[in-house]
């Protein structure tokens, strides 16, 4: 599996060019594709600007020597490579196992391009097996979590690991909705989009254009 991680944030950054702006997202394969820039700007002199999307991608980054600038320091990202927890025939998709759903979702929403790169696992028929999460803001939260349950979304709270709330690094919560499967992506991200107390939610509908995906099969593909 980090093998096939590895291969995806390997050819995703053959897309980066000297002078872009890019955006690094977050997890375990994104960070295959941090350490891949890392290497170039170290063996290659690659020069970029980098924005990121969590607190761990930024500590990964700065040890590694990739320049970095706040979101809003730039003129506008060319392009962001992320991962995904599932992705669909139509390329929508989950994000946000790895909790920093609010700050992928801004800087893919402000970027030019937008890569996801992920290993076949996470290719899927229909959304949902993988629980969903959504950002949330502390106060209310406990009413907002009532609401999911009477609404059939079989939410949890999702904890650190010292069994507290966890902390998003905008100082919010994470409800994860345990749906099994969302029959219709676009009208549940409506909903949640116009539910107060929400942030943000992991339903990356239509947003990608682009996904490389590495199989023990096929090897890598881009999938349009
Ligand atoms: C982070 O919040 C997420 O959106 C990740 O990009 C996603 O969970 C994929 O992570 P892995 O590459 O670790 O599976």
């Amino acid at each position: 599996m980090d093998n096939l991680k590895r291969q995806v944030g390997i050819e995703a950054a053959k897309f980066v060019k000297n002078g872009m702006v890019v955006g690094l997202g977050t997890g375990s394969t994104a960070a295959y594709f941090v350490a891949e820039l890392g290497r170039r700007v170290a063996a290659e002199n690659l020069r970029i600007t980098a924005v990121t999307t969590s607190s761990v991608t930024s500590a990964q980054a700065r040890k590694l020597n990739i320049p970095l600038k706040d979101i809003d320091e730039v003129e506008a990202i060319d392009l962001t490579v992320d991962g995904a927890d599932e992705i669909d025939q139509t390329l929508n998709g989950i994000k946000g196992g790895g909790a920093a759903l609010l700050m992928e979702k801004i800087v893919a929403t402000y970027s030019k391009d937008y890569i996801w790169i992920v290993d076949e696992s996470k290719m899927v028929a229909h959304l949902g097996a993988f629980p969903l999460p959504v950002e949330v803001v502390p106060f209310g939260c406990g009413q907002l979590f009532r609401l999911f349950e009477k609404s059939g979304f079989k939410p949890t709270f999702r904890l650190d690991d010292k069994g507290a709330l966890w902390l998003t690094d905008s100082g919010n919560h994470i409800i994860d909705l345990h749906m099994n499967e969302i029959s219709a992506p676009e009208k549940l991200a409506r909903l949640l989009d116009d539910t107060v107390g929400v942030v943000e939610h992991g339903l990356f509908n239509d947003m990608v254009k682009t996904v490389i995906i590495a199989s023990e099969t096929e090897g890598v593909k881009i999938v349009t």
